[in-house]
């Protein structure tokens, strides 16, 4: 008979502090959204997390400048000074929650060399420097949970290190940051210009005043490089992700995408190839039918192929306190399970075995090959579609789908709108220099990649 939840608390909080199932204690440092939200979830669940984990997992010390008044620290040790939980011998597990990759990687870094084992959100600070804290860890058989770094709620870390370790992964496409997806949706939604969406989303305090980060897609390049490297076996390599943000998306394109059947999302994908891994986030049209497709406001979203499951779809909340702190409660509770074990028993730090690591090989961009939406201005004489046919069939690209309206009155310019072949980006990129170069034409070329997602 099991025993109750009751039981279970009383067992392991009657065992010597030396005894094998002794409580974890954990250290917190940062006290802002996601601190504040991970104090309160396991203060809230503390028994549910107990009895799951058959061990008490307690909070022990929190290292914050400031006190947060969203959660209550008051049994807590509380310290001004982070680095005391690092070097704390009482602290068995520091939740790093400070952001940053400066200070945070030294608290890390000084935490592993005090033998504690790490849980973090920090998606810049595990997509820019994970390969070296990862091996300090493995150096100091200590290990570090990750889950919190990528959207949000959703065990997606989880889900590619473990639930889909039987597959070969062909590639994986995920809305990964919820504010761009947030100004796209309303763009589509209720007709706002990207300016007018992006206000919108800075005043509901999604966007940060400075949204580089979300619109450019850094945040989302982050993201996509933790998760690529769990499902190719890569090393980290953010530096090698093609980046291209949503503040070149205009009504226009949402619109003429709509007719074609498509949305416009803000994807992170990685594909893997016989001549290396794809690794690129940029505006891309995805099928109206693919689930994908109606993850609308700031929600996260990640397609995962894998060649023995198919496509697998993961849903959820990409930010928010207590959905971030989801995330970094299952990482402790994964840590405090496997407290004893040794580094050989754990589920490897990056997804696989010393030894098992691929190497960094990520195709450039040039090589990638997918099919293009297009939008040319071009001037309303005879003539123009020929050239732009010609050219693009020098290129080895065929014409798939064209949208072309009467002009508007008194307009002298009309859009063309084109859907592509698939071809290499190179080629691509040589046929719309070719077009801009017409006499007929006026302006840059809009072009979006399309992606079927199937
Ligand atoms: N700024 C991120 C987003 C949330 O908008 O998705 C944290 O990763």
């Amino acid at each position: 008979m099991s025993a109750t939840v009751e039981e279970t608390i009383q067992y392991a909080s009657q065992e010597s502090p030396d005894s094998p199932r002794r409580t974890v204690r954990v250290g917190i440092c940062g006290l802002g959204t996601v601190g504040s939200g991970t104090v309160n979830v396991m203060s809230r669940n503390a028994a549910e997390i107990t009895a799951r984990c058959g061990r008490p997992v307690e909070i022990v010390q929190v290292g914050a400048r400031r006190d947060n008044p969203a959660c209550d620290t008051s049994q807590m040790q509380v310290s001004r000074e982070i680095f005391d939980v690092a070097t704390n011998p009482e602290v068995d597990i520091l939740v790093e929650l400070i952001g940053g990759t400066t200070v945070a990687r030294e608290l890390i870094l000084t935490a592993i060399e005090n033998g504690k084992h790490i849980v973090t959100a920090n998606k810049a600070l595990i997509a820019e420097h994970g390969n070296e804290l990862f091996e300090a860890a493995a150096s100091k058989g200590v290990t570090i949970a990750y889950e919190g770094a990528v959207a949000g709620g959703i065990p997606i870390i989880k889900s590619l290190r473990e639930g889909l370790v039987g597959n070969r992964i062909q590639w994986l496409a995920g809305i990964i940051n919820g504010t761009g997806n947030y100004i796209l949706t309303e763009m589509r939604e209720k007709g706002r210009t990207f300016e007018e969406a992006l206000a919108q989303a800075q005043a509901l305090g999604y966007a940060e005043a400075d949204p580089t980060f979300d619109v450019e897609g850094i945040d989302a390049a982050h993201k996509l490089v933790i998760m690529a490297s769990l499902a190719f076996r890569m090393p980290l390599a953010f530096d090698k992700v093609y980046t291209e943000g949503i503040s070149g998306i205009s009504i226009e394109d949402i619109r003429y995408a709509d007719e074609l059947g498509y949305r416009i999302k803000h994807l992170g994908i990685a594909r893997g190839t016989e001549q290396g891994v794809e690794l690129r986030v940029h505006p891309t049209l995805i099928p109206q039918r693919r689930l994908i497709a109606s993850v609308n406001g700031v929600m996260n979203a990640v397609m995962v192929s894998g060649d023995a499951v198919g496509p697998t779809l993961y849903y959820g909340a990409g930010a928010g306190a207590e959905a971030t702190a989801s995330a970094v409660i299952a990482d402790i509770v994964d840590v405090a399970r496997t407290l004893e074990a040794t580094p050989d028993q754990r589920v490897p730090l990056a997804g696989v075995a010393a030894g098992g690591q691929g190497q960094n090989c990520v195709l450039p961009m040039d090589e990638v090959v997918t099919s293009y939406y297009l939008r040319i201005s071009a001037h309303d004489k005879p003539g123009v579609m020929s050239q732009v046919a010609k050219i693009c069939s020098d290129q080895g690209i065929s014409i798939e789908a064209l949208i072309q309206h009467e002009p508007a009155e008194g307009e002298a310019l009309v859009p063309v709108v084109i859907l592509t072949s698939r071809a290499k980006e190179a080629r691509l990129r040589e046929a719309v220099s070719q077009i801009e170069a017409l006499d007929t034409v006026e302006g840059e070329v809009v072009r979006i990649r399309v992606e079927p997602l199937g």
